[in-house]
């Protein structure tokens, strides 16, 4: 889990036309999720797709920790065999979950609901990261919580005999927040009901029915989501084919726009409407972005992503299309920089608290690189192309951050200089494969 001590810079100078087609690794969301249902269901689940990167083998680790049984079978395929509702185990060690904010998060959630205790400890950047907004949920569910002030990691829970079942309306549109009390409600007797003012990614709701558990979700009079979960259910293993994690997909869609000449197809890229914010942003930017070969897997929407280089325009993107695109935002701010006009993002909260400040980070980022923004408390203004101004040139902090690291990598690609970013380290957490799957398309970086 632990990150490499040396930072390893990388550099990324203007690049040719990039061409071809590629397929990204597997969702991320979907793949911790994929493990953790695996281990509470009866069974053998088998895993197609998994995505091999560290925040994603820490949950299998962690998991194992828990008494499942976790197999690799082979390039992306894994057997996960299930202890049922109630039968985690109590871990041996620490479960240490590296970078990974949904992996430490969801399993607080599933701990929580087990009369066992656990410490939970990460990397410099996951224990910056707040812990309470999953925490005091779990408080009024009756889970013992031993931390340091402000809720941070490294932390202890112990959760409770007979957990109380909960009615919970979100403080944050968060859908880890969610998934934890619904992961302690699968062994709550009764029902546990999550409220969300805003909708944010459904795939623990979609893929716990899958598995069986009985779950509805109604719209109130409000447009609030309305999940509830009967607690106790019995889960059975189920075959998960993971899709393509559009949050990966969305760093070579950009660059296939913004380096000239580029012709970029993506293929096998989950559709799922509440994570596809980015490539909706990017049509009203005058992308020429088209979806082919749309077809249902696993009841999801997939689809190949088509980009051809494009003049894009500035746009405002309206704060309630960001929980479908939270983690895309760093990306889009690289998108923009190339825009004739400027892009208007709001409702960025979020974005303070994830791997890093996102928000400083991209504002800091792009100022190195002689791109115009404004930075406010929840929004950012990135200033369109200026005539006659070089962008590019600078060097970017990432703060253990890997979406940090791709996006700025992407800009130096387009970018009239080289742009280099601080460490690369972090692209391991989420999608190992970057380097090559860019160089596949003709992207050529440098060591620095
Ligand atoms: C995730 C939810 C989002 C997202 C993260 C993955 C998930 O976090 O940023 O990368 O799999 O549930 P928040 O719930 O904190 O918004």
């Amino acid at each position: 889990m632990a990150h490499a001590a040396t930072p390893m810079p990388l550099s990324a100078p203007p690049s040719g036309p990039l061409s071809g087609r590629i397929r990204v690794p597997g969702d991320k969301s979907i793949s911790h999720r994929s493990l953790m249902f695996g281990a509470v269901a009866l069974g053998e689940t088998t895993i197609e797709g998994l995505l091999e990167a560290d925040d994603v083998l820490g949950t299998g680790a962690a998991m194992r920790a828990l008494g499942a049984t976790v197999t690799r079978l082979g390039e992306g395929a894994w057997r996960v065999a299930g202890l049922g509702v109630g039968g985690l185990l109590e871990p041996e060690s620490v479960l240490d979950f590296g970078n990974a904010g949904t992996g430490s998060r969801l399993t607080m959630g599933l701990v929580g609901g087990h009369a066992i205790a656990a410490t939970f400890v990460g990397d410099a950047s996951l224990s910056r990261r707040p812990m309470g907004r999953v925490l005091n949920p779990l408080r009024e569910m009756g889970v013992e919580v031993i931390a340091r002030a402000g809720d941070r990691l490294p932390l202890s829970i112990k959760g409770p005999k007979t957990p109380m079942p909960i009615t919970y309306r979100l403080p944050m549109a968060s859908a880890q927040v969610k998934s934890a009390v619904l992961l302690a409600g699968l062994n709550t007797p009764g029902v546990t009901t999550v409220i969300e003012p805003v909708a944010t990614r459904d795939h623990t709701e979609r893929m716990l029915e899958g598995f069986g558990a009985s779950l509805s979700v109604e719209i109130g009079s409000a447009g609030e989501r309305i999940i509830r979960l009967e607690g106790r259910p019995d889960l059975r293993a189920q075959h998960v084919v993971v899709p393509g994690d559009p949050s990966s997909a969305a760093f070579a869609v950009v660059a296939g726009l913004i380096v000239p000449g580029s012709d970029v197809t993506v293929e096998n890229v989950l559709l799922n409407p509440l994570r596809t914010g980015l490539f909706q942003t990017l049509i009203e930017m005058g992308a020429d972005l088209t979806i082919e070969n749309e077809r249902l897997s696993g009841g999801e929407r997939i689809g190949d992503v088509h980009v051809r280089a494009s003049k894009l325009k500035g746009v405002v993107v309206p704060p309630e299309r960001a929980p479908s695109m939270i983690d895309e935002y760093p990306i889009l701010a690289i998108a923009a920089a190339f825009a004739e006009g400027p892009t208007v993002m709001e409702g960025l909260d979020e974005l303070r608290v994830k791997e890093s400040d996102r928000l400083a980070a991209v504002a800091r980022g792009l100022e190195a690189n002689r791109i115009a923004c404004l930075e406010g408390e929840t929004s950012l203004v990135v200033e369109g192309r200026q005539a006659g101004v070089e962008i590019g040139g600078g060097t970017v902090a990432t703060h253990l951050d890997h979406r940090i690291a791709m996006a700025f990598l992407v800009l130096g690609l387009a970018a009239d200089t080289a742009v280099s970013v601080d460490d690369v380290g972090m692209i391991a957490t989420s999608f190992p494969s970057f380097r090559s799957l860019m160089e596949g398309l003709g992207a050529r970086f440098a060591e620095v």
